[in-house]
């Protein structure tokens, strides 16, 4: 086994499972598997912590799995933070050159006045994330540094967060007895795992749909533009098909993964499934297109509503790259076709690539974050060890959040 400093662990607190993935740097420099554990999560709702005991279970159940399976003890992680109370909104700034040739602490400023916007005092402001700067007019500027010119303008995408969602992340992770390395939203985490360095460059939109939450990144010209999270997944998907057959459900679950179709087209008249009914009122059969029919128009909504997002955004027409789905509920059959007609873009399924060791297991659209957060890791490790044992640690991390902001323009 490796020396623990060439280990990474990524945490994926989602909202149905806890998934720790260790990552090791091989002398090569590339990252392969070596652990994987997952435990259902019973502490968090729609990407948020809502039982800091279960939510520590959990976390030390997917450790001490992923300890055993790469033989190590985990004592750093690398977080994720997600949910629905995740916004971003994009400021502008304008300041007038002091010497004539733009400097450091022009940008600084220009930055600073793109972010003087009116953020609610329970929010908190997580990134700051310089997008383009305008110089006399002239747009497109990535480092403006040693331009001459009058006026200096900036374009900033600022990404805010409930400041106690934060809080009970941190809390939960130390409760189980461990140091938070770092944590990055998971859009940025998940696009290190499935993402081209060219879709982002060309413009891609970076969907992943899991139980509780959807988040959706829209990176172009090499960085990330545009976040949003809605509380819609896989859950709404069980509770229609429990409400539609009167299954309880964990059957409903379990029959959408087995047998679901996001496309009526795709399922055979003849095929039938048995059903477990609700209140110990033994099995029937149900004809699968009957779960198809439940399934379609739930799926074609969530796509229907990322589409409004996306044209919200205002990047509807400059996605070339199409859109990369990931995430648990991408896996019912069809999704993918059905989303490129929702979304009238080119969409294909992203799972976590470039990686070695267990690649067969990880293969998977649910780990995208988890190992999307080791490789978050390895880019980042070493630039701010914070060893957090203080409630006020989140501030430390995101001060860190946001110093890689800068750094990454
Ligand atoms: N084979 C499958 N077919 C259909 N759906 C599946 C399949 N496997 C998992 N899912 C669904 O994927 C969802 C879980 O996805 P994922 O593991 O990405 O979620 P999560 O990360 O825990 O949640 P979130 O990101 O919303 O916090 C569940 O709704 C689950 O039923
Ligand atoms: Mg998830």
């Amino acid at each position: 086994m490796a020396a623990e400093s060439n280990l990474l662990v990524g945490l994926d607190l989602g909202t149905t499972k806890v998934c720790a993935i260790v990552g090791e740097t091989t002398e090569g420099g590339e990252i392969d598997i070596v652990g994987i554990g997952t435990h259902p999560s019973f502490g968090l709702k729609r990407g948020v912590v809502v039982n800091i005991d279960d939510t520590v279970n959990s976390i030390k159940r997917a450790i001490a799995e992923a300890e055993h399976m790469a033989g190590c003890e985990i004592s750093t992680v690398f977080s994720g933070i997600a949910g629905g109370h995740i916004k971003g909104i994009t400021g502008h700034g304008m300041i007038t050159i002091r010497t004539q040739e733009v400097t450091k602490s022009d940008i600084d400023r220009v930055v600073e006045s793109a972010s003087a916007l009116l953020i609610p005092t329970d929010r908190e402001i997580l990134h700051i994330i310089p997008q383009e700067y305008i110089v006399d007019g002239q747009p497109g500027i990535k480092d403006p540094v040693g331009m001459h010119g009058v006026k200096l303008e900036a374009k900033v995408h600022i990404v805010t967060g409930q400041i106690t969602s934060a809080q009970n992340l941190v809390k939960c992770i130390h409760l189980a007895g461990m140091d938070v390395a770092d944590i990055s939203i998971e859009q940025i985490a998940s696009s290190e795992a499935v993402l081209t360095e060219d879709e982002k460059e060309i413009g891609v939109v970076l969907i992943d749909i899991g139980g509780g939450t959807t988040d959706i990144g829209i990176f172009y010209g090499g960085t990330i533009r545009y976040i949003e999270s809605m509380t819609l997944g896989g859950d709404h998907i069980d509770r229609d098909l429990a409400l539609g057959l009167s299954a309880p459900l964990p059957e409903a679950k379990r029959i959408k993964e087995k047998y679901g179709s996001a496309l009526l087209d795709l399922v055979n008249s003849e095929e039938t499934v048995e059903v477990i009914s609700v209140g110990g009122r033994g099995l029937k059969n149900v004809p699968r297109k009957r779960l198809a029919m439940i399934i379609e128009p739930r799926v074609e909504e969530i796509f229907a509503l990322i589409k409004r997002e996306i044209v919200k955004s205002g990047y509807y027409d400059l996605m070339p790259g199409g859109a990369v789905i990931t995430g648990g509920s991408v896996l019912i059959d069809g999704s993918a076709e059905l989303a490129e007609r929702v979304l009238g873009m080119p969409v294909r399924m992203g799972i976590p690539s470039n990686i070695g060791g267990l690649k067969d297991i990880i293969a998977n659209p649910i780990y995208s974050t988890g190992v999307g957060l080791v490789l978050y890791g390895s880019r980042h490790d070493g630039e701010k060890k914070l060893r957090i044992r203080d409630e006020n640690v989140f501030k430390n991390v995101f001060n860190g959040m946001k110093n890689w902001f800068s750094e990454f323009f």
